[in-house]
Formats: structure tokens, sequence, C-alpha cells
């Protein structure tokens, strides 16, 4: 599906003017049995959530936790665009997601692990036993390590309990942490470690991925050596066993820094520690996205606002109950994982599965298997995943006898025809599917129908969430009605708990990033004057349905995850030969995008097969393998602007197999255009 908004059209179009032609789809409704049992099905929650009661309409959210004290102001503008929520209330997190649970729930499961090795039995932990662990782990941190409420703690793990242990360890103590996905190379964790200032690195000594057990710890090397070279020294590396009485990393463990969790833990068994009560307004987290520049930004997420919109959310769109046995398959090391693996679901006091690998391994009966064996109900995931599973096994759902209520997509656009095997074959048209648009910005929710009140729509996200006005606005800062066809850039007109507070370090750029391009009066400290710009381009239908086209900035989303194309291209840069780089994005059956990288060489270096290699290993060691290239180019110029710019959007229409590639007259090199096309678009690939 690939869009003017990929820079694909070539053409020289400001993106809000781009008419978006699409087959209007019709509406499925929520089943009677859905609506039956669902938790929001009072139609006044329009007006209860309209903007005549914006902003006191979140204290429905806020009043899903259990407070230490309650706030005072619910929404604090007076350092507008830094929004502060239920400001004068404390609270803890894990208190919200374990303490308060344990009188009625203590026994119930709280996380379900399920490891990737088939024959490895899944491990429970019950609310009691999360409890417990995670007062160890916080003893340790607390008292052996020194940690304290505003530290930070750099989490690499992959998906294993010990992932949301330690994260709401921290949160017991108001130490901040900072997840970087396990799937992130060791210096990509290297460099978060050092923007983070995080003295405390905690790893894993290997995972299973994909059938083969990954030594992990040898990550937990790099990033430290890249931590230091980038001025941040890394005291303590304490890593988790992934197997008793077995060992999964060759690498040695460095004397003085590294250290077993397990041995540690010894000396806490059976601790206690009193959870600190944290301001609503002090940082709960932060989570690294890609943007535009090179480097990745750290989106710093609040105590109370957060919890109550991950809560509130999860509560009335994903449709949790305490009972429920509710799957979300994603990574906790990105947003969706944060927020709807570990702090909505067990605010709520759901049963959340984990699952620690790919989907289709052994094959691609194997979340069927999983959702059959744990009775999950409600189903969280990508439409890559979707994408991949209906490849690998259209079939498959039918053999087995799970049960869904509900459904869920996010990341990226969803096809309507695999929204539609999504519904009728894993649904088997008895589950509401939920289209959440949203970013790692936002904590929660910003698009997504109500399940049991407004119908779905294939391939829209739906209308904005309870006490979110989406609108559209073109490059003049003009509202584009809905209904007209035209798509523009998506904005919100409204700050809501759930909005990050700032970009960790670097409070200039949040205001750059997301409030500069349509900020209607910088001294103002009405919230209306401040629309918060999301990069992403998007059409509202005349129901007032959005349908998000993706990003209008270099950012590149891949299977559902965001890497920045600087990011990629200063990675080409790091190999010797490479004189320029480019990075587009071009459309790809399985993962919605792919990075194709465009390199032209030092003068005098003559192009080769390892060179392309080079820059593949290049890309893989330094951002992680989620970001290989599809193909490398290696190209005698890039094309330019007279002023020197490369044209990325010419680059990206030849790899998107574009015929029109726009007016090239103008470049400063346009021959070297039709060169690449033919090397591209002729079928010589890397
Ligand atoms: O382009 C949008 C796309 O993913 C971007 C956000 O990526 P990230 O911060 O990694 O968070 C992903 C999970 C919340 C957005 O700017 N995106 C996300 N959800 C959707 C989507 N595009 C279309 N439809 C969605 N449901």
């Amino acid at each position: 599906m690939a869009t003017a908004y990929d820079r694909g059209a070539g053409a020289d179009v400001s993106e809000a003017e781009i008419a978006v032609h699409w087959r209007e789809e019709g509406y499925y409704h929520p089943p009677a049995s859905f609506i039956g049992q669902a938790n929001l099905t009072d139609p006044g929650v329009n007006e209860r959530f309209s903007e005549q009661n914006f902003p006191e309409c979140y204290r429905e959210y806020a009043d899903l936790l259990t407070w230490d004290r309650y706030w005072h102001t619910t929404l604090d503008t007076s350092d507008a665009p830094f929004w502060k929520w239920f400001v004068g209330g404390r609270l803890n997190a894990s208190v919200n997601c374990i303490d308060r649970h344990l009188a009625r729930y203590r026994n119930k499961a709280a996380l379900i692990f399920v490891p990737e090795p088939e024959d490895e039995p899944q491990a429970v932990v019950t609310y009691q036993e999360l409890y417990q662990r995670v007062n160890e782990v916080a003893s340790l941190l607390r008292d052996g390590l020194g940690l304290k409420a505003g530290d930070r703690v750099t989490i690499h793990l992959p998906m294993t309990p010990e992932l949301p242990v330690t994260m709401l360890a921290c949160a017991r103590l108001g130490v901040i942490h900072s997840v970087v996905f396990g799937g992130f190379s060791g210096e990509a964790c290297g460099v978060r470690i050092a923007d983070s200032g995080s003295r405390v690195l905690v790893s894993m000594d290997g995972y299973y991925r994909n059938g083969r057990l990954l030594d992990h710890k040898a990550n937990a090397d790099i990033a430290v050596e890249t931590a230091a070279r980038e001025g941040r020294q890394v005291e303590k590396v304490l890593v988790w066993r992934r197997l008793s009485g077995r060992t999964a990393t060759a690498a040695p463990m460095v004397a003085g820094r590294d250290f077993w969790m397990d041995d540690l833990l010894k000396e806490h068994r059976g601790r206690k520690v009193e959870p600190v009560s944290m301001d609503a307004t002090a940082p709960l987290f932060l989570m690294y996205t890609s943007g535009t520049t090179g480097r990745p930004k750290a989106c710093q997420h609040s105590t109370g606002g957060y919890l109550a919109y991950v809560a509130g959310t999860s509560k009335h769109i994903q449709d949790i109950h305490p009972e429920d046995v509710y799957w979300c398959f994603a990574d906790i090391g990105w947003i969706t994982g944060h927020s709807y693996i570990v702090y909505g679901p067990l605010a709520l006091a759901a049963t959340s599965v984990m699952y620690e690998g790919v989907p289709t391994c052994p094959d691609a009966g194997r979340p069927w298997r999983i959702a059959e064996r744990l009775g999950v109900n409600i189903f969280h995931t990508s439409p890559t995943t979707i994408r991949m599973l209906r490849k690998a096994g259209p079939d498959e759902p039918a053999k087995y006898h799970y049960r869904f209520k509900s459904m869920t997509t996010v990341g990226e656009p969803i096809e309507p025809e695999v929204w539609k095997w999504y519904y009728t074959v894993v649904g088997r048209g008895e589950a509401v599917i939920t289209d959440t648009w949203w970013q790692t910005e936002n904590g929660g929710f910003l698009c997504s129908t109500k399940p049991a009140l407004d119908p779905m729509k294939p391939g829209s996200a739906g209308p904005g969430v309870p006490g979110i006005y989406p609108v559209i606005y073109d490059e003049e800062a003009k509202e584009i009605p809905k209904g007209t066809g035209k798509a523009g850039n998506i904005c919100i007109r409204n700050p809501w708990p759930g909005i990050m507070q700032t970009i960790w370090g670097d409070p200039d750029r949040y205001v750059k990033v997301y409030y500069q391009k349509y900020c209607k009066n910088r001294n103002s400290k009405d919230w209306r004057d401040w629309p918060y710009f999301a990069g992403d381009g998007a059409v509202q239908a005349a129901d007032g349905y959005f349908r998000i086209l993706g990003r209008i900035d270099d950012v590149i989303n891949v299977a559902g995850h965001r890497l920045g194309t600087k990011e990629l291209e200063s990675a080409c840069l790091t190999v010797a030969e490479v004189a320029e780089a480019a990075v587009v994005p071009v459309a790809d059956e399985l993962k919605g995008r792919m990075p194709e990288v465009y390199v032209a060489l030092k003068p005098g270096v003559a192009p080769s097969r390892e060179i392309e290699q080079k820059v593949i290993q290049a890309v893989e060691t330094i951002v992680g393998k989620i970001a290989r290239p599809r193909a490398v180019y290696i190209v005698p110029d890039m094309p330019k602007t007279r002023s020197g710019k490369i044209m990325r959007r010419v680059l990206s229409a030849i790899s998107n197999r574009s015929k029109d590639l726009g007016d090239v007259t103008t470049l400063l090199n346009p021959d070297v255009v039709e060169q690449i096309k033919q090397m591209v678009q002729g079928g010589k690939a890397a």
C-alpha cells in the first residue's frame, strides 16, 4: 500500500494537497455477544468526554487508579506545551499494578510466559508471586545498588517475565526505567544508556529466537563499551539467566561489573520494599524512538497521567475485564508492550500473556495453539504479524478451538484484504476488531472505534478515542474538512494524560518537533493554541473516521517499528568506502515498508559486492537486524538539487518501481536519475 506519503510519488506536490482515492469499505457491526459483556456500552461516553467537559472528563480514568493522595488540578497548562496532569496527586505504579489486587486476586495469573521452544513448559506468575519477585528486585536495586527515585536504569531484555518484573521493581522505587528493545544491537543500546545517563544495565544471558538460543550478554558488553565511548560509565551489569542451571552465553562475566541476578537475589529473598509514593508528574519511564535526526530521542512518560490513560483505554478500547486472558503479541521493548502488555492490563488485574519468540515458530499454527491452550479471548498484534501468519498458514486458525471476543491491530496501516482475513478467519466473524492508531509519544491510543459502540470499517482506524479531538491541517494550517477526500497532517487539538512530558534532556526538540508547526501563539497558556503534530498523513471520511496513510517525515515504519532514515544513513557512513548514503522506504508485501540503501563511493573506490555486504553489516551492528536493508545500490552519484540536497523522493520513487519520477529536469545531475532507474528497475539489486 505505497502512498504519496512514502515519497513514492516523486512529484513535488505538497503532502497536504494530495487527494487520496480509495474504495470506501462497508461497515462491520459488533456482535451482540460482545456488546452484552462490554465495559463501554453507554453512548453517553461521547458527551462525557466532549470538549465542553475537557479536561475534567479524564477524572474517570484517574479514578481507575489507587492514589496515595488525590490531585487538586486535573490539567495544568501554565508551562504549555509541557502539560501536567493530576497535579498534587501521589501514587505508585507498582502498587497500582500489583499490591492493590492482592486481596482479591492473589492467586490469579498476572503473567503467563510462553517460551519459544514448544516443549518448554509455560510459566505462570501469579499476582502474589509477581509481588514477591518485584519486591526482591526492588530490594536489590535499592539496598544492593543504592538506586533511588529519579535515577535511570537501562533494561535490555527479551520477552521473558524478568522484563516486567524489573520494570515494576524500578517503578516501586520511582527509578525511571528505559527499556531498549531486545532485538536492538549492543551499540544501539549503548547510545541509549549514555543518553539516559544510566549507570546500571539489566540484561540476560540469552534467549530463544526462531529456534536458536541467542547470546544476548555479548550485546551487554558492546553496550557498555559504546556507552563509555559516549561518556557514560556503566557501573553494574545485572544478568538474568534464561535457563536454570545452564549458561546461555559464551561472554565472560567482568569481575566487579557483571553479576548474575540469581546470585544477587539470594540475599534479598523474602524482602519487602515500601513503595515510594511518587508525584503524579514524576517520570515513570523513558522510551526511545526514531525521529528525523540521527540520534534517537527518549519520550519521557509520567506516572499518574500515563497510568490513568493506559488503564482507561485498556478498559474502554481493549475491553479488558479481570477475568480475561489477554494476549498482546508485541514486544515490551516497544511502547505497545509497555502500555498494553504491562501497565494497562496489570492495572486492571487481567492475565497478560507474554510470548518469547517469532509467530511462525515452529509453524504458523503456533499462535492459535497458544490461544487454544490458554483460553486467550483478547488478541492484539500488528498488521505485519497478521500478514505473515496469513501467508504462512491461511487455513491454520480453523484447526484450533480458541475463541476471541476482541482483536486489535496496531503499528501500521492494515490493508482491507488483510483486515478481512483477520476478521473472518482469525476472529471467525465473532470478534470485534479495533484498529488503534497512536505513537510512542502518545502513551496510549489516539484513534480507534469504541468496540461495542462504533461499527468497524476495514482500513480505517476510526474516530478519536474518548477525549481525543483529532483534526487534519494542510500546510497552511487550514483545517481540511471531513469527506473531501483530501489528505493532510493529522494533529490532536488537545493534550491528554498519556502524552509524553518532554524529550529527555531536550525540551526544545520536544516543542520544535511536535508543536512548532501549528502553534497559534507561542506565549499562550491555552491548550487550544497548541495542537499536537503527529507526523502522519491522514484522511477523514464523511463519517468522521480517520484513515492513516503513513509518516510524512524521514521515518520508515518497518513491520510496525519506527526507524529513522538518518540513523540508518549514519550507520552506512561508517563504512570507510562510502561517501554518501540515502535510505528510502520501499513498499513490502509482508513488512509494510523496508529500507533500501543508496550509496555513492569515495573517489577512486570501485563498487563491489563486498562493500554492499559491509553496508548491510554496518546497519545490523549499529541499529539491529530489524533494520536490515532490502537492497543496497551503489550508484555513480546521488540525484541532487542545485543546492546539493539529495533527492530522496526520487530515489524512493525508483525503489517503489514508480514510472513517474516527477520533474527531474531542475536537478543538478538529471542524467544520473536515468542511470539509477536502469540499475534498480532493470532488476539489478544487491
Ligand atoms: O505512522 C504511524 C504508525 O506508526 C507510527 C508510530 O510508531 P511507534 O511510535 O513505533 O508506535 C507504534 C505503536 C503505537 C505512527 O506515526 N501507526 C501506528 N498505528 C497505526 C499506524 N499507522 C496506521 N494505522 C495504525 N493503527
